[in-house]
């Protein structure tokens, strides 16, 4: 039996083990994905159980994703430039560290939304961890113009200098927020403005201002926040995590075993593990 474990903090709770245990059962593979919570001084005993042949790696979750990085034998690209790792892969004894968030947020775009970003002006909200993985993929993506607004502007402007060599990326003041949002395609939220308990029924916006072609929300909990509701009553295109959930999921998966992962069955059990 192989195995891939989810390395998280005490409390936390997942919809990954559902998405990838069904996924595993769809390919007829003999393999079980756990969720594991554990503290940052577990952290190098787990690594090294994960070097076993048994062991194809782990999903890393809040609030491991940066500890992990000087455990690890080797970083991919896009984690090294993130500074954040998400799955890690067990490479005969060797471990290599992924951040499947970039590639599953893009692959979301394009292949469930039906989005492309290139050339095109997009505005993000939020300076902290996602927002780094989207940045990446953003730019990466080839957008014309990355425009980043955080309520902390240092951290929205220390963001921007740190991606500056990959594209066009600049921070946004609150006062230039509505009208460099009017004049973009996409935007998407990466703050947890809008998430289901204290912040729902928040928007992250200035009352009226939409872009013109898409929003995207990186919550999916509730399936429609308050920013993609004004969204789809203002005519536009809206998505919302699940599908980023959903890919960084199928990304890792494929990492792991080397077969395409099976999205539809995937998407499926994080719908149904989500309603439960
Ligand atoms: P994650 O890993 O999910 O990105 P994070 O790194 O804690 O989580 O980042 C949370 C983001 O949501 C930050 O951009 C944060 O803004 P600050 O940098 O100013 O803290 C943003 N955020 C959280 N609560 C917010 C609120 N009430 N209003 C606006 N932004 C908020």
């Amino acid at each position: 039996m192989k195995r891939a474990l989810l390395l998280a903090g005490t409390a936390s709770y997942s919809l990954s083990p559902a998405m990838h245990n069904a996924a595993f059962a769809a390919l007829g593979l003999h393999a079980r994905y756990d969720a594991l919570g554990l503290s940052e001084a577990d952290l190098p005993a787990t690594l090294e159980l994960l070097r076993g042949p048994d062991f194809y790696g782990a999903n890393v979750t809040l609030p491991h994703k940066l500890a992990v990085l000087p455990l690890l034998d080797a970083l991919s690209d896009a984690a090294q430039v993130v500074g954040a790792v998400n799955t890690i892969v067990n490479r005969d004894g060797v471990l290599e560290g992924h951040n499947t968030d970039a590639s599953g947020f893009l692959r979301a775009l394009k292949e469930d939304g039906g989005y492309d970003p290139a050339g095109r002006e997009v505005v993000m909200l939020g300076a902290g961890g996602s927002a780094r993985a989207v940045a990446y993929a953003l730019l990466r993506a080839g957008v014309e113009r990355l425009s980043v607004h955080n309520r902390t502007p240092e951290k929205a402007q220390a963001l921007s200098a740190a991606f500056s060599p990959y594209g066009v990326i600049e921070a946004v003041a609150d006062e230039l927020l509505a009208t460099r949002v009017e004049r973009s395609a996409l935007l998407v939220n990466t703050t947890s403005v809008g998430l289901a308990g204290e912040q729902e029924g928040w928007s992250p916006l200035p009352e009226g201002a939409l872009p013109r072609e898409l929003v995207c929300d990186i919550i999916y909990r509730p399936a429609r926040t308050k920013l993609l509701s004004d969204a789809a009553a203002g005519g536009l295109g809206v998505q919302n995590g699940l599908p980023m959930l959903v890919y960084q999921g199928a990304e890792a998966f494929a990492l792991w075993t080397g077969a395409r992962a099976p999205v539809t069955v995937m998407k499926e059990a994080a719908e149904a593990a989500l309603a439960d």
